[in-house]
């Protein structure tokens, strides 16, 4: 049985307790962040921190905790819970103010809730989809305005998932005035020779954290990136196409709405990306 984090407390799943008043589950008023484990070591912990901090400041909360001790935290789950490889979920609300109410609570009145939790992934880097590929549909993207806050309405997004299932395939890519903005849960890319095009940063996608990562990795290697958006008909015609998330890591794309793209196989770039993308994080893990 997994340990988790509650509100300062390391427990047993079955004796983790939430108020039925928490604001993550009335109102969906939380934040998360997805922090993967590689080697026993969490990849990329600062970026998903600073994250965090943003998250939560364009909703008008607080950290929780320090950054050091949300560190400690997520060390501690991972030792407990003997992760070698897969991830620590994390989750803040606004609390459980007592009742149901529209009106923010008084944040020295109601304490946030926070909830950290471990999911054991073995075979997560060596994954067989990596070397497949996955293939996708793509969907209207009917979510809110603020999608760069990494906020717990994931709804649309499991929708999103259920569409990709009921058409036989892994996943679905969103578009928004006739642009793609990002995947379900990651970002979205295409390759052209040696140029690799993902939308730029706004308020339309999540500022990824494997997305930073990946394109300063990119650069490094003397690939070109351009940042900008692009349609599902030039996705169609692309040499290739991935994703990327703490989760996924690099995964190629080979299918976009039945159209396979280089035969059907991953590419050259997205498998490259990939393991330059885990290499130097199993470097700079802690
Ligand atoms: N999802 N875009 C969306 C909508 C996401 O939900 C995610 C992450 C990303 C990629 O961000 P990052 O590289 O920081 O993981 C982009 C996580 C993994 C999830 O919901 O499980």
């Amino acid at each position: 049985m997994r340990t988790v984090y509650v509100n300062g407390e390391y427990l047993p799943e079955t004796e983790a307790r939430v108020s039925i008043f928490d604001r993550g589950f009335l109102m969906a008023d939380g934040v998360y962040e997805v922090t993967s484990v590689l080697d026993g070591k969490l990849i990329d912990f600062d970026g998903h921190a600073r994250r965090l901090e943003r998250s939560l400041r364009a909703l008008d909360m607080a950290m929780p905790v320090s950054e050091e001790e949300l560190l400690a935290i997520h060390r501690e789950l991972v030792a407990r819970n003997g992760i070698d490889e897969g991830m620590v979920y994390l989750q803040v609300t606004r609390g459980a103010p007592g009742d149901r109410d529209f009106v923010f609570p008084d944040p020295d009145e109601t304490p946030q809730t926070l909830v950290l939790f471990t999911q054991d992934k073995p075979g997560l880097a060596d994954s067989p989809a990596a070397k497949k590929g996955i293939r996708i549909i793509s969907i209207d993207d009917i979510r809110w305005g603020r999608r760069d806050i990494k906020t717990v309405q994931l709804l649309y997004p499991s929708m999103g998932k259920m569409m990709a299932k009921a058409a036989g395939v892994d996943d679905a890519w969103m578009v928004e005035d006739g642009l793609v903005t990002e995947g379900t849960s990651n970002n979205a890319y295409i390759v052209k020779g040696n140029r690799i095009i993902t939308r730029g940063l706004s308020n339309d996608i999540l500022h990824g954290i494997t997305r930073a990562a990946v394109l300063r990795f990119a650069r490094e290697a003397q690939m070109e990136v351009e940042e900008r958006a692009f349609t599902i008909d030039e996705a169609k015609a692309a040499d290739e196409a991935f994703i990327t998330s703490a989760s996924t890591f690099v995964m190629p794309v080979v299918e976009i709405d039945g159209v396979a793209l280089g035969g059907g196989s991953p590419g050259k770039v997205a498998p490259r990306l990939r393991e330059i993308y885990l290499e130097e994080s199993r470097k700079a893990a802690i």
